[in-house]
């Protein structure tokens, strides 16, 4: 296998994505901020099988994070992250420091309307503008055809699709199931934040998902009867500081009241230093998942 690249520079990334765009290669960007776990590994499977270059970038984007929130603190081991791709087909890892990727008198944001408005983005204030701001950085710098995100953060797969289709971008936005703890926990960089007491409770969130699936599909038609269900056994099982509960149309992310179609069932909680996120979109009894 060729070696993987290390390139911490936009114009050597910008060269080797034209080089390889010469040849008529096909690229797919796996993007992340590093600390890398099996969800990421298998965001890089499902790329790569679509594709002949795979790029992954790792950057802490210090433009998501509030000013009270994790920045300083996530976790990050380069050496680790380049160990877990180096035995997968990673041509190259883009790894630019913050002042590479932001120069000084940088005055240019990316914002998505609409959809960046409900969920996570009414708790965190400029989190989404930071996410499709380096998100438009990466792809211009990595110049993809293809782009893999992960189901996890579901309203920020709906924002960058919504985002590429807006700018003519003309990357394919592909989106990878959410990988799973044994115990069924989300996987998640920020889950080395949980106490062992905390970790204990956490997999109740997707068990009360479930059950949220479980009732819609055996004939609840009352989106809140099945939300509020969710809520309680969150409450008591994980924790009572919730951002929120919500049941939302897939592609508007919109508040549903009655279940007939397909419903995303979405929940953000806050731990003592973890803020974890899950969701399942919920469809009727017998009906096949969307291709990503
Ligand atoms: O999902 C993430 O890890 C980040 O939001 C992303 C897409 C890498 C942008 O910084």
């Amino acid at each position: 296998m060729p070696e993987m690249q290390l390139i911490t520079t936009v114009a050597a990334m910008q060269n080797l994505a034209d080089f390889w765009r010469a040849q008529q290669q096909r690229i797919c960007l796996v993007p992340t901020m590093g600390y890398l776990h099996e969800g990421h590994l298998s965001l890089v499977r499902h790329g790569a099988a679509r594709a002949q270059r795979m790029v992954v970038s790792i950057f802490v984007n210090p433009l998501q994070f509030g000013p009270h929130e994790d920045f300083a603190v996530y976790p990050r081991d380069l050496e680790r992250d380049l160990a877990l791709l180096r035995p997968l087909a990673v041509d190259a890892v883009f790894h630019p420091s913050a002042e590479e990727f932001y120069r000084p008198g940088a005055c240019t944001t990316v914002d998505v309307g609409g959809l960046t408005e409900g969920l996570c983005g009414a708790f965190r204030p400029g989190h989404f503008r930071g996410v499709t701001t380096v998100v438009t950085k990466l792809f211009t710098a990595v110049r993809p055809h293809q782009a893999v995100f992960g189901q996890k953060d579901y309203q920020q797969c709906a924002v960058i699709r919504q985002m590429t289709r807006d700018l003519n971008l003309g990357i394919d936005i592909a989106v990878a199931p959410t990988v799973r703890e044994a115990d069924g926990l989300a996987m998640s960089s920020r889950n080395v934040y949980l106490s062992p007491e905390e970790r204990r409770r956490a997999p109740a969130i997707y068990q009360s998902l479930l059950a949220a699936e479980s009732a819609l599909q055996r004939g609840e038609t009352a989106v809140q009867v099945v939300l509020d269900a969710v809520r309680g056994r969150l409450e008591s099982e994980v924790s009572p500081r919730i951002d929120y509960v919500a049941g939302v149309d897939p592609d508007t992310l919109q508040p549903v009241a009655r279940f007939a179609g397909q419903l995303v069932v979405a929940v953000a909680l806050r731990m003592d230093r973890a803020r974890l996120i899950d969701n399942l979109v919920v469809r009727p009894r017998g009906s096949a998942a969307e291709p990503a």
